[in-house]
């Protein structure tokens, strides 16, 4: 069985201000009319090629119960459970959680983070498929994207030898996170290098196996916390006090780079990891003037900006390569290629409360 697991604890902060902490990137409309959840969500909906998803298991922060409940039921998904976090403890607490509630060893976790788009949705099935030989084979499988600029915000892959038995797939010979530009560079002038999608195909018994040789602390505050929590319909609440003392580190720290049974499935799925609004800008349908405008916005002589306003009548005259985004209570004007610095704006609103 494979058993889809969504990642949806991310608070999004490059995306303000229309991401907020109350509600954040994976609960918006940003790339289609449904929630980034919700098409994460659609994508492993149905039986195809062969391949049959179990009910998804979501894990967020209890503050945003209702709103991944609600949106869940709007696209008729039923979860097998929802996981609450009383605080975010990284990506391997999140897998070791979702290893513990699943229980079957034998099952497959595919993990998925709720905020990112998949644009070819038959591709990403056909490289599941081909992942789900691999992990077969006791692998912790990772999915490849042909990288297009040295994004120091990600993972890099070296591809090694392909697996003798498994089409498609390939042994990692090493698993780099969030490398310096430097390297990054370096990476991207190899041909043999992949950024690491993020996505995961994890045998359960193996994931754990990984767990308790690499990081036991983490596998064990995920067990207490399970072991204290409750339930409550499709709510799972942990231990406050046990999950607190799980370290937090992500899994690609904490697994990825240490484990010895990685293998990596290259693949074009059209995949985009929706953490800026650069971003959104590049999958975005332009206008003759390269601008990607949505909502009431009017434009003369403007050129490759990012335009999105939720309230007000918005215009931009004889403006390039900016970022322009307006809700009721806040306005955000960014070079476009300056995006990520809107976490700098996030952490001193935080910091002035
Ligand atoms: N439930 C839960 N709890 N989810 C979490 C938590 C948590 O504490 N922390 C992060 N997530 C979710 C995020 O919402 C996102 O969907 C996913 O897990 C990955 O976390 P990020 O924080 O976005 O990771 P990253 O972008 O820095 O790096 C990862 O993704 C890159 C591709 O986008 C790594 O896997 C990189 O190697 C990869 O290249
Ligand atoms: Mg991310």
């Amino acid at each position: 069985t494979i058993v889809p697991v969504l990642l949806s604890g991310g608070t999004g902060s490059r995306l303000w201000p229309l991401s907020r902490e109350l509600y954040p990137k994976q609960f918006l409309p940003l790339c289609s009319d449904r929630s980034l959840l919700q098409d994460t969500a659609l994508r492993v909906g149905t039986a195809v090629n062969g391949l049959t998803f179990t009910a998804p298991l979501v894990i967020c922060n209890q503050e945003h119960r209702f709103l991944a409940a609600e949106q869940l039921r709007q696209s008729r998904c039923a979860p097998r459970g929802i996981i609450l976090e009383p605080t975010g403890r990284n990506t391997a607490a999140a897998c070791a959680l979702a290893a513990l509630a699943v229980e079957d060893p034998d099952a497959l976790l595919l993990v998925l983070p709720a905020d990112h788009e998949v644009r070819d949705t038959a591709a990403f099935h056909r490289a599941v498929a081909v992942a789900v030989q691999a992990a077969a084979s006791d692998r912790l499988v990772t999915f490849g994207i042909t990288p297009t600029r040295p994004e120091t915000g990600y993972g890099y892959i070296r591809r090694g030898q392909p697996m003798a038995d498994v089409d498609g797939a390939f042994d990692v010979d090493a698993f780099v996170e969030k490398p310096s530009l430097e390297v990054a560079q370096g990476y991207v002038a190899a041909a043999t290098y992949a950024w690491n999608s993020g996505m995961f195909l994890f045998p359960v018994g193996r994931l754990l196996a990984e767990l308790a040789e690499h990081v036991p602390e983490v596998l064990a505050a995920c067990r207490e916390a399970l072991d204290g929590g409750s339930r409550d319909l499709d709510f799972f609440r942990l231990d406050p006090a046990a999950f607190a003392r799980a370290p937090s580190i992500s899994i690609d720290y904490a697994v990825m780079e240490r484990t010895a049974r990685a293998a990596v499935v290259p693949c074009e799925i059209g995949w985009t990891d929706v953490g800026a609004w650069s971003a959104l800008w590049d999958v975005g349908t332009k206008d003759t003037d390269g601008n990607v405008t949505v909502g009431d916005v009017l434009l003369e002589g403007a050129r490759d900006c990012y335009v999105r306003s939720d309230s007000h009548l918005t215009a931009l005259v004889g403006i390039e390569n900016a970022v322009v985004v307006v809700v009721d209570d806040a306005v955000l004007v960014a070079d476009r290629n300056r995006t990520q610095d809107v976490k700098r704006i996030v952490d001193r609103l935080k910091a002035d409360g």
